[in-house]
């Protein structure tokens, strides 16, 4: 029994997994085509997901045994599969519908930060409005308002953005071994905060700001800094005797703005990293850099983001039918930002100005 593998298909594929798997992550092992959007479940942490409804999918036939369909869309985070069950993500209706629902949803209280807000271009709440809501809100009251709070030294919380996926608060509670903040209150009062404005000062804590989904929680030291597509991203590593090492700056020419865990193709940290490393290692000379960063999925950066995935067709471009001529491009995010591509000489490549260009850097 131990070594038998259920059969599960997804979106018309088909693959075998171990018993215990969810439909979420054997649509992972299949491919983004058919991965449904999680902005709550995270791999690396335990109890994580059910909270956020993005990644609901329709079980039309639940196992080969019992075929009956699901009567309910289903969270997929925290489904298991069973042997000749049947999925549709992309390919029903019902799930294309409800999903907007969702974003609609999420996006309730959330404010319109995207062009002051640091997350933006690496934001899964973005790329999951552009990817499956609709054009416009039908939200007529106000938005609920929190004044900005610091979360510690190194982290400053705007619980205006938070979507209340609850990973920061396992992240702090599993990296530590204890209680670090938590959310406080239900419902539409329900908010992050820490017991009686504590300072979160844990040698990890620097890792919640990664695995946040949204702006939420910012890296004070990099916060209004830079965007995040003006940034070159570069693996890099040192020997740390806190952590592995391994994290991922995000440089301009020689200056390091941002150092940040590496993510995987689903947009989660593969190595936490400590505070040390993130906060503290600011100049080129702390690190051995490796390479250009490969970034898969979630971020502008990234080539082709919008014209790659499943569902997203890059926009139309009517200007030419109505100037009468193609339009000399002066910047074009696709094609521009060749960051990506392996073998590439990141100081030859041509970036916007940065504080060495004003001699700033140095004030
Ligand atoms: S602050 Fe970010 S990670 Fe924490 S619950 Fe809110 S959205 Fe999730
Ligand atoms: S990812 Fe499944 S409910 Fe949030």
């Amino acid at each position: 029994m131990s070594d038998q593998m259920f059969k599960v298909t997804i979106d018309n594929k088909t693959i075998e997994v171990p018993p215990g798997t969810t439909i979420l992550n054997a649509a992972r092992m299949i491919g983004p085509e058919v991965a449904p959007p999680a902005m709550c479940y995270y791999s690396k942490l335990k109890e994580s997901g059910g909270k956020c409804r993005t990644c609901l999918v329709e079980v039309s036939k639940g196992s080969e045994k019992d075929p009956r369909p699901m009567p309910k869309l289903v969270a997929s985070c925290r489904t298991t599969v069973m042997d000749g069950m049947e999925v549709k993500n992309f390919t029903s209706p019902k799930v294309v519908e409800a999903r907007k629902g969702i974003v609609e949803m999420l996006l309730i209280n959330h404010p319109l930060d995207c062009p002051v807000c640091d997350q933006a271009g690496e934001c899964h709440l973005q790329d999951l409005s552009y990817e499956h809501g609709t054009e416009e809100t039908r939200y007529d009251f106000n938005r609920r308002t929190f004044e900005k709070e610091d979360l510690g030294p190194y982290v400053q919380l705007h619980m205006n953005r938070c979507i209340l996926c609850y990973r920061c608060v396992f992240t702090a509670n599993q990296l530590t071994g204890k209680r670090e903040h938590g959310v406080l209150e239900r419902g539409d009062h329900a908010e992050i905060s820490t017991l009686l404005g504590k300072s979160l000062e844990s040698e990890f804590i620097g890792n919640i700001i990664d695995v946040c989904p949204v702006g939420a929680l910012t890296d004070k030291t990099f916060r209004f800094k830079n965007r995040v597509w003006f940034t070159k991203p570069v693996d890099a590593h040192r020997d740390c005797p806190t952590c592995s090492g391994k994290a991922r700056l995000w440089m301009r020419g020689e200056e390091v703005f941002r150092v940040t865990a590496r993510k995987d193709q689903w947009g989660e940290v593969e190595d936490w990293i400590c505070n040390t490393c993130r906060f503290e290692k600011k100049e080129t000379k702390d690190w051995v850099v490796e390479g250009p960063s490969e970034i898969s999925r979630a971020s502008v950066i990234s080539q082709g983001h919008y014209a790659g995935n499943v569902g997203t067709e890059k926009p139309q471009v009517f200007i030419d039918k109505i100037i009468g001529k193609q339009p000399k491009l002066l910047l074009d995010i696709h094609s521009i930002s060749d960051v990506n591509k392996k073998g590439v000489t990141l100081s030859k490549i041509d970036g916007p100005a940065h504080s060495d260009d004003f001699g700033l850097k140095n004030k």
